[in-house]
């Protein structure tokens, strides 16, 4: 399996890309329509949201048929006219594999309600519940109809986990694998994957939450390469990222490394923490740029050094818009962007663009706790007051941390819904969209500073391949690292501060070409002064 280092992925929450047939919901038939949009933007693979049959309790992340199109997306036919039009245009197509848990009203969980010990086993149902905590909330434990028992949910109470020590599970759920493959598409994202492997017994856990009886457990590793050589490992072009939850290096390590035969890389997501006061998500804090700085340079260096391979992210449909955690975006948007784009895709790993990202869109800033739909957040809002947080203290909580943030309807232009459906739109529109949205963004500072970004990662191998170390590792303000291939260097420079910031340029730079800057710079120097959110890029040919 070798990985074609040179490709960029950008992810489409179908539910909110574009809706062509006014049901206020995005479809298949409208990322058709937008894939010339995606050629013109250069990216190679488009990684979707789940689009399969649901109650979408969890959006989509509650399966109930792994091998259907929910009709509020369109159908079967649609599926295949996307993966060839796609083709067509040199785009590719990511699905989105949930395999740790599928929803009750899937076919298993229902037969097994009905009493059939087979589909039993394919679910875990004990007598007792352990005192593990679900991520959305509450016990990971609920009753199992009326027989007294409970079945385990990682997630939503209607998302029931699975039980991959039964080797029928993991047939059936290859069998999904290899449906997907055989219908064209070239890439899979795996969700929480690195939670599918636990403990043979389960039992009440010393942290009271349950994570070490699931989290990257061995045997996980021993699935992963079961699922390679059923499925995709039999193709070398494959694309597969896991999404790894409280993940650890030397665990990404071995889930990516190419001689261990797993998948393709890894998403963790310790750099999106670094604004959670004590760890915890729902509060209020200033990102913390030493913690940022150690995280990306420790990463970065590890992956490197033990052949490790990492996504590259700062957005996707589980976050806030990086620019409201990371920047002045009120003063700095077209800086703050650029300088984050370039920070992620001239690194070491697989850079993801999702969605809106290119054209600079925000978070949408709703006035009301009516406009959010998400179940985490509305849980969240729920718990926080429980806990005693007036109701503007929590709302304020809310507008920064939903996930709906991010959900809102892709910006396509300054008309009605901006530009996204006809109808209702099942999630509002941001506020912003009549300032920011395609049509005024696409030959702007941030969409065109993209397309530079994707197209030099084709040019140069050193930016696809090379390896990765810290620099200015001391910086109070500026994420530094160098990159090195085969005689080639690059050092980039990014200032994360709406201040200026003077540094010295390591000796070897000082006379380098300027590869890229967003501020047209354009000759290194000794001594240079960074403007707020630059990034600049120093390349020694
Ligand atoms: C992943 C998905 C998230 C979903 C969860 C449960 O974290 O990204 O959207 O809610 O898994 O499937």
């Amino acid at each position: 399996m070798t990985l074609d280092k040179t490709k960029v992925v950008y992810q489409i929450y179908p539910k909110s890309y574009k809706d062509t047939t006014g049901n206020g919901v995005g479809d298949l038939q409208g990322i058709i329509e937008k894939l010339p949009y995606l050629k013109e933007l250069g990216i190679d693979m488009v990684w979707l949201n789940p689009f399969y049959p649901s109650p979408q309790r969890d959006n989509g992340y509650d399966i109930s048929d792994y091998t259907a199109v929910n009709p509020l997306f369109g159908d079967m036919a649609d599926f295949e006219e996307m993966v060839r039009v796609g083709k067509e245009h040199g785009i590719d197509f990511m699905l989105d594999m949930v395999l740790n848990h599928c929803s009750i009203e899937h076919e298993w969980f229902q037969k097994a309600l009905a009493g059939d010990p087979y589909y039993q086993d394919f679910f875990f149902i004990q007598d007792r519940p352990t005192d593990w905590l679900s991520k959305f909330g509450g016990s990971a434990w609920a009753p199992f109809g009326d027989t007294g028992k409970y079945y385990l949910h990682l997630y939503d109470v209607t998302q029931a986990d699975l039980n991959w020590r039964n080797p029928h599970v993991r047939g059936e759920l290859f069998k999904v694998v290899n449906f997907w493959r055989d219908k064209g598409v070239k890439g899979f994202r795996f969700d929480v994957i690195n939670v599918i492997g636990k403990d043979a017994v389960l039992e009440d856990c010393p942290e009271h939450d349950g994570k070490p009886a699931y989290t990257d457990k061995p045997i996980t590793h021993d699935y992963l390469h079961m699922l390679n050589e059923a499925t995709f490992g039999q193709d070398g072009s494959f694309v597969t990222v896991g999404e790894m939850s409280a993940t650890t290096i030397e665990n990404c390590i071995l889930y990516t490394a190419p001689d261990r035969h797993e998948l393709s890389m890894a998403f963790n997501f310790h750099h999106l923490k670094v604004d959670y006061e004590a760890g915890q998500k729902w509060t209020l804090k200033a990102f913390d740029f030493e913690e940022l700085k150690h995280l990306f340079h420790t990463w970065g260096r590890e992956m490197s050094e033990h052949d490790g391979w990492s996504a590259l992210f700062w957005n996707n449909h589980d976050q806030p818009r990086a620019l409201n955690r990371f920047v002045d975006v009120e003063h700095f948007r077209n800086e703050g962007a650029t300088m984050l784009a370039a920070s992620i895709h001239l690194s070491r790993g697989t850079p993801y663009i999702y969605m809106g990202e290119e054209i600079g869109m925000i978070d949408p800033e709703y006035d009301s706790m009516d406009d959010y739909v998400d179940v985490e957040s509305t849980n969240a809002y729920q718990s926080l007051l429980a806990a005693g947080q007036s109701p503007e203290e929590a709302f304020r909580i809310i507008q920064a941390k939903s996930r709906d943030n991010s959900r809102t309807p892709m910006q396509w232009d300054d008309s009605p819904n901006a530009g996204f459906t006809t109808g209702q739109p099942w999630l509002k529109a941001g506020k912003s969209y009549p300032q920011i949205n395609v049509t005024k963004e696409q030959d702007g500072p941030i969409f065109t500073f993209y397309q530079k970004l994707i197209a030099l990662r084709k040019e140069l191998p050193l930016i696809a391949e090379g390896s990765y170390s810290p620099a200015y590792e001391d910086s109070p303000q500026i994420y530094a690292f160098e990159r090195h291939l085969a005689g080639q260097k690059l050092l980039v420079l990014n200032n994360f501060y709406p201040d200026p910031i003077t540094v010295d340029i390591l000796p070897d730079y000082q006379n380098a070409q300027v590869l890229l800057s967003n501020y047209g710079e354009s000759q290194a120097g000794q001594v240079m002064t960074l403007k707020p959110y630059e990034t600049l890029a120093l390349f020694l040919p």
